[in-house]
């Protein structure tokens, strides 16, 4: 039996629209890694999978006129979908989750259940703040300049009847967890995570874990209403799909704890503090690292939909070639650090890394074996002094890499490979084959050893290169003539492995260079198609041409009004009430069919603006006074509606003139 084991994690993905480039780089970088360690010999366990429940997507689902579910199932299956682009991408996955899955809701509602027994989980009263997009809750003194600190969006107001976690019993022993142990990486994040979280002022707050103001989640079996807080669901996905509490798997005692989770930095807070209070509250071994990487932007700039600058990975691959993606992300930027994408740099990197480097050398000297040799090397060798400063580079590689490796130090990895590569180019300069060819009968065998030499070097460095480029390694392999005994992870710190009389064929150029200018035009292009197709489609109403006389507009009375209550009309789908303050001191009431669009509890606290002296009019049998003015256009062939809010420092019963 294998007792090298090795289980790996990516954050579950949010489904709520498709996955970008950044996505991709934490997918990518999680499958080297899993590559890295099946080639090391262990028996590796890499699970991904999708988080989809929440707020967010039963809105979007909504907006889109479907059920959560099919939106998820839209998203997650369908073609061009979430499995399918790790498919496009040859992510290694042993197991995919979603948190839809039967077995996993089974798991949480026990989970949920057995902290709620043990004292950890207990009901109360929320009143905080909300980060609708982040799905994430925030005291007062969290937010930045009022506004999310995550994301630094709009936060809302939340009050509700909810039960709390009570992580403030953990925090002594996360905070040891962090301080005095390597169990979150790299270093610099750690000081963040306690100052921020454990020593602020209050110290660790109790996390809020349930909410009763949507259904998309897992129910709380005993509590109907309430619904499991989507990152208490999410978390527990890397124990579930193990088969914790549940009889869909049976590999908890095989792989838990897990050896690695990679996360996006800020998600390291849930999983760096949250989760381990988590596992202690359920007395279960804690993973034994947590590496929070950095973000990749495009143009120095956040990616993201609404600015057009989202890069597809779907497009990349398509044109340069998934290994070429691949690679270029985990060579570029420090695993831990930020990085900057921009497309200069991905053509930059092919060209120079994959092009001139690894595919030239692989290329000229498959070809000059087929032309000096007919493709197969001689037996007889003759090996020179100058062959020596290569093969103690090539030969001392794998140890080099493993260090690196080891520290989830992707780029330095790669860097180590690319001195060999480069000092192999080198070599064919300083032994000019060329020239030995002139005179076979003298210098045949001196050539085959060069030859050779620089075989074995592309051979090493193939190895080490197949977690992040595995369909082009098994290419060169095919080229150079090395079979499976030659392609292992033993082999790569041997020198001499490929047999004296090898044969070689050269095959189909591995990586095109790419003509810079014309490329970075034509992804301007496709650029600005992009931003302009994610454009909304406004169908603006004609204007009217029949003018109003001054005094008659005057005659209008438009007040900002503050919204006190606001609920839903019984038996009605269209009606929402108001209870209003129009600054007399006595309620408001309006009614507006404005249901599809907004949701009650969004508005209260809001500054609107409302016309006040149209005649009182009934509503399903409730009295209207006034009218609540809204900015309305149409949009792919949809009515969409816009209350007019305004800066909630215009006090109430303002006039508007
Ligand atoms: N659903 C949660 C994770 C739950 S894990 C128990 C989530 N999903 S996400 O889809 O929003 O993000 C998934 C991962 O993608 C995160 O680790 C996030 O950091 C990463 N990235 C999203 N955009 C990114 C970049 N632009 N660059 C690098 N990674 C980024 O969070």
């Amino acid at each position: 039996m294998n007792d090298k084991k090795f289980y790996i994690t990516t954050p579950i993905y949010y489904p709520s629209g498709k996955l970008h480039i950044g996505h991709a780089y934490c997918t990518v970088a999680t499958d080297a890694m899993a590559r890295y360690k099946r080639l090391c010999g262990y028996d590796v366990m890499f699970l991904t999978g999708t988080d989809e429940h929440g707020q967010k997507i039963e809105d979007k689902a909504r907006e889109a006129g479907v059920t959560p579910q099919e939106f998820v199932d839209n998203i997650v299956a369908a073609p061009g979908g979430v499995l399918d682009l790790w498919k496009l991408m040859n992510i290694s996955y042993d197991r995919f989750i979603r948190t839809t899955d039967a077995y996993h809701v089974e798991s949480i509602q026990k989970i949920f259940k057995a902290m709620y027994d043990n004292g950890d989980i207990y009901k109360g009263s929320y009143k905080g703040k909300y980060c609708k997009p982040c799905e994430s809750f925030w005291t007062e003194s969290q937010l930045v300049d009022g506004k999310c600190p995550d994301c630094g969006r709009e936060v809302m107001d939340a009050e509700e009847e909810a039960y709390f976690f009570r992580a403030s019993k953990y925090a002594g022993r996360v905070r040891d967890l962090l301080l005095n142990t390597d169990f979150l990486e790299p270093k610099s994040r750690v000081h963040e995570m306690v100052n921020n979280f454990i020593d602020c002022e209050g110290g660790l707050q109790d996390l809020c874990v349930s909410r009763t103001s949507f259904t998309w989640g897992v129910p709380v079996d005993f509590d109907p209403g309430h619904v499991v807080y989507v990152w208490l669901d999410a978390l527990f996905n890397y124990m579930t799909a193990l088969g914790y509490q549940n009889s869909q798997y049976h590999d908890v005692e095989k792989f838990w704890p897990a050896d690695a989770h990679f996360v996006g930095k800020e998600i390291v807070r849930f999983h760096a503090i949250y989760w381990p209070a988590f596992l202690m509250s359920m007395n279960l071994p804690l993973p034994k690292k947590l590496y929070g990487h950095g973000w990749l932007n495009f143009n120095g700039d956040k990616m993201s939909k609404s600015k057009g600058n989202v890069v597809d990975p779907h497009l990349l691959s398509e044109r340069y070639g998934v290994d070429a993606l691949r690679f270029f992300l985990l060579r570029s930027f420090p695993f831990g650090s930020d990085g900057n994408f921009t497309n200069e740099l991905l053509i930059q990197t092919i060209n120079n890394d994959l092009a001139n480097d690894l595919g030239n050398l692989v290329s000229r000297t498959t070809a000059m074996a087929e032309k000096y040799f007919a493709g197969k090397l001689p037996q007889d060798k003759q090996s020179a002094e100058l062959d020596d400063e290569l093969i103690s580079l090539a030969a001392g590689l794998r140890s080099r890499y493993e260090e690196q490796m080891e520290k989830f130090q992707f780029q330095n990895a790669l860097e180590e490979i690319f001195k060999v590569i480069q000092r192999a180019n080198k070599y064919i300069d300083e032994n000019a084959p060329w020239a030995l060819a002139k005179d076979m009968d003298a210098n045949g065998p001196r050539l085959a050893a060069v030859l050779y030499n620089l075989l074995e070097s592309v051979r090493i460095c193939t190895v080490l290169l197949t977690p992040f480029m595995p369909e082009s390694c098994g290419r060169i392999f095919a080229q150079i003539g090395a079979d499976e005994s030659a392609r292992t992870w033993d082999s790569a710190e041997k020198w001499g492995v490929l047999p004296a009389v090898v044969s070689v064929t050269k095959g189909e150029n591995l990586f095109p260079r790419i003509d810079m200018a014309k490329e970075l035009s034509e992804l301007d292009a496709i650029m600005e198609e992009t931003k302009k197709a994610a454009l909304p489609q406004l169908e603006v109403e004609p204007f009217l041409t029949e003018q109003v006389d001054f005094d008659t507009f005057c005659k209008s009375d438009f007040r900002a009004v503050k919204v006190k209550a606001c609920e839903n009309v019984r038996k009605s789908d269209k009606l929402l009430k108001f209870t209003l303050d129009d600054g007399t001191g006595t309620d408001r009431q309006i009614l507006s069919g404005i249901a599809k669009w907004y949701k009650p509890e969004e508005l209260v606290g809001k500054t609107l603006v409302a016309i006040v002296n149209l005649p009182p009019r009934k509503m399903m049998g409730r009295e209207s006074q006034g009218m609540l003015i809204s900015a309305v256009h149409m949009e792919k062939g949809e009515e969409c509606l816009h209350l007019l809010m305004v800066d909630d420092a215009i006090p109430a019963g303002a006039k508007l003139c």
